[in-house]
């Protein structure tokens, strides 16, 4: 293993929970209506933009491009609130330890998030310095489920994204992963995430040995 990818909300920290809260919010202030827990699942990982249309689609509602626009920029000043006193605290368990041993085992890492907000919260996470390279999810063409930002990423490093592994809490992103032919190793539930090659209860399983056994393991049977 020559590279980690990781995807951020839902991974280094909590805050794909906040996404939800933020569009429930929206949606009951514009349109009075409630959205059912289920539809979470189909808007983690992809973009604000197909995250709306994820949401506008089930709820059978149409909207001017304006009112899009609109929509969506009060989303993100309704999640950014919920950021306010984001700090290392929030980390999730387990990944500081990941990213200093990823680092000691010269592994190049990436971010490969679909959120703009990724540089802002890895700053308020004291993460940054951890990241030699931060895909930019508005240069590049397709989201999630598509490979690409894992593409980029990978390239981002001069690395093949068979030499590397990329961390997902979303079903979006472990196809993203698998399509764009790294490792990936899922976190959260196996009724979700059963595309993924290895998958974790939880990120204080993360530990840089099984990581690399994962890595190694599907590379062997490549090979
Ligand atoms: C992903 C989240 O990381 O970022 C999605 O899983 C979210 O739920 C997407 O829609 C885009 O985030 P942002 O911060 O650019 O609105
Ligand atoms: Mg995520």
């Amino acid at each position: 293993m020559k590279g980690a990818l990781f995807d951020l909300d839902g991974v280094l920290t909590d805050t794909a929970r906040y996404h939800f809260t933020a569009w429930k919010a929206l949606i009951q202030k514009h349109f009075q209506l409630e959205l059912p827990a289920s539809l979470e699942t189909q808007t983690k990982g992809v973009s604000r933009q197909d995250s709306l249309r994820a949401i506008l689609t089930y709820l059978n509602l149409d909207v001017s491009a304006s009112k899009f626009a609109e929509l969506a920029a009060e989303k993100n000043e309704l999640y950014k609130e919920s950021l306010a006193t984001l700090s290392s605290q929030d980390i999730l368990p387990g990944i500081t330890n990941l990213l200093a041993d990823l680092k000691a085992h010269q592994v190049k890492v990436a971010l490969a998030s679909a959120s703009q907000n990724g540089p802002f919260i890895l700053a308020k996470l004291q993460l940054t310095a951890y990241f030699d390279a931060i895909v930019d999810p508005t240069k590049v063409a397709h989201g999630k489920p598509a490979p690409d930002i894992y593409l980029t990423a990978a390239s981002a490093l001069d690395l093949a994204p068979s030499d590397c592994v990329g961390f997902e809490d979303a079903v979006a992103g472990i196809a993203a992963i698998n399509s764009a032919t790294a490792v990936s190793i899922g976190i959260g539930s196996a009724n979700e995430l059963k595309q993924a090659d290895k998958l974790f209860a939880s990120t204080q399983d993360l530990k840089y040995d099984l990581i690399e056994q994962v890595w190694q393991a599907k590379h062997l049977a490549k090979n």
